[in-house]
């Protein structure tokens, strides 16, 4: 029996033809086979709703179609990737690797092992000032999975949660899958991408559950400063909402900037944030798929229960070089932020000189959102026709601002070499005076 599939116009209904060989209530003869028949049956069987909700991600479709020309032999430079050019340093592999050999390969505790629950609490109380316990910490597959386990165990259907946009896109997917509603609140390159807290307030319904907070942010590079971390705070304790805190790039801040977790600013405040972090980005370990969140017990309890059912524990040995990521000195990572620091001077610099291109100086993370809205509405109505006229044109790779809820811009993650942003960013300069 074969089957074949494809997708209704109406998707999600996935439309299964089952064709069955040597059947003989057909109406159509094989010609190569003139005693043989075959006949289709049609069925509808549907997908859920939800799978529906899901898009294939941007980004990763430009990164791909980056590399595919570049497997070609054509020479892209590529703005997507959102991780650190970097090797993941050798004492943490060394730990992994000891811990496979001595055979650390079974099953731990779902919510991680004790050794790494207890480092995640030591982190956040040294580099945080936020005092949970190792019960509090629930290490998940990368901090994605540690966001998704939090929209899961908030939200119920209609519930809204508040996102500051531009944003990173996977927020207002894992809040769909959980019957959630992305609320936006829109900030501009003028404003520093800050929110006004005044538009922040106008946001909140009695469907309101909760704030979404990312600073440093992908995709602005924006820090929010202590005193708009207030007053969301003072929002959230008005209102009652909980606030998900994701602070990823804490390490990678520049010109001196420190950084705060919302859940430091008070006794209240740290009783209703999820605090989520992860080894991704501030150690170069992408592929590891580490992330941690911390939360009030009844919180990290229910994520500890869901992620029972779903992925059970972050793979056995990855904690243990987790633990060894976390036991490294703080300044272990500096000549990577410094880098990244002179990568953005570098790419804020050439990209500013571009007649018509605005943007703030990012302060955090590796991403540059110019505004390139001076050049559309000619030839090119959207920033999504633009990425693609410049990955087709000018052999440059750069992610939509649309993606993130922030059209006419473009997201440029300058985690590549000093010379490729050279080229790259002359390649875009050369292109837009051709449109211009
Ligand atoms: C803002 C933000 N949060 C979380 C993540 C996920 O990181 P991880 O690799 O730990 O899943 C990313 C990755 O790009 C991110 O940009």
């Amino acid at each position: 029996m074969r089957y074949s599939a494809g997708l209704s116009p109406d998707f999600p209904h996935l439309v299964l033809t089952r064709r069955i060989p040597d059947c003989h209530k057909t109406s159509k003869k094989s010609a190569d086979a003139p005693h043989r028949y075959t006949f289709s049956v049609v069925t509808t069987l549907s997908l859920s709703a939800r799978a529906g909700l899901l898009k294939p991600s941007p980004t990763l479709a430009i990164t791909s179609k980056a590399k595919a020309m570049q497997a070609e032999g054509i020479d892209v430079v590529s703005f997507g990737a959102g991780e650190p050019d970097f090797n993941t340093p050798e004492s943490i592999c060394d730990a992994a690797i000891d811990a496979i050999r001595a055979g650390f390969t079974k099953y731990t505790p779902s919510a991680g092992i004790p050794e790494l629950r207890k480092a995640v609490a030591n982190k956040f109380e040294v580099e945080n000032g936020l005092k949970y316990t190792p019960e509090q910490v629930i290490v998940s597959c990368g901090a994605k999975h540690s966001v998704y386990n939090t929209m899961q165990v908030l939200l119920d259907p209609g519930d809204e949660v508040i996102l500051i946009a531009p944003y990173w896109m996977t927020y207002a997917d894992q809040i769909r899958l959980a019957g959630g509603v992305p609320k936006v609140v829109y900030t501009t390159s003028d404003s520093g991408f800050v929110p006004d807290p005044e538009q922040l307030k106008e946001a909140i319904t009695p469907n309101t559950k909760a704030i979404l907070v990312n600073s440093p942010s992908n995709p602005t590079g924006a820090v929010l400063p202590r005193e708009t971390l207030k007053q969301i705070a003072a929002l959230a304790l008005r209102h009652s909402l909980w606030v998900i805190a994701d602070e990823i790039y804490e390490h990678l801040l520049y010109d001196g900037e420190k950084h705060i977790s919302i859940a430091s600013l008070g006794k209240e405040i740290f009783d209703q944030t999820i605090t989520i972090n992860g080894c991704s980005k501030s150690y170069a370990m992408t592929g590891w798929r580490i992330g941690y969140a911390a939360a009030p017990l009844p919180i990290a309890k229910a994520m500890s229960n869901f992620q029972d059912q779903v992925t059970s524990n972050p793979t056995s040995f990855v904690q243990k070089g987790a633990v060894a990521a976390l036991k490294l000195p703080a300044s272990s990572m500096e000549a990577m932020r410094v880098e990244f620091e002179a990568r953005r001077d570098l790419i804020h610099g050439l990209l500013t000189a571009i007649p018509g291109i605005k943007m703030p100086k990012p302060k955090g993370a590796f991403y540059a959102l110019p505004d390139v809205s001076a050049y559309l509405g000619k030839g090119l109505a959207t920033d999504l026709e633009l990425a693609a006229y410049l990955l087709d044109e000018a052999k440059v790779a750069t992610v939509p601002g649309s993606v993130f809820e922030g059209s006419g811009h473009l997201r440029l993650s300058y985690a590549t070499s000093r010379s490729d942003i050279e080229k790259g960013v002359a390649r875009i300069a050369e292109a837009l005076k051709r449109i211009a």
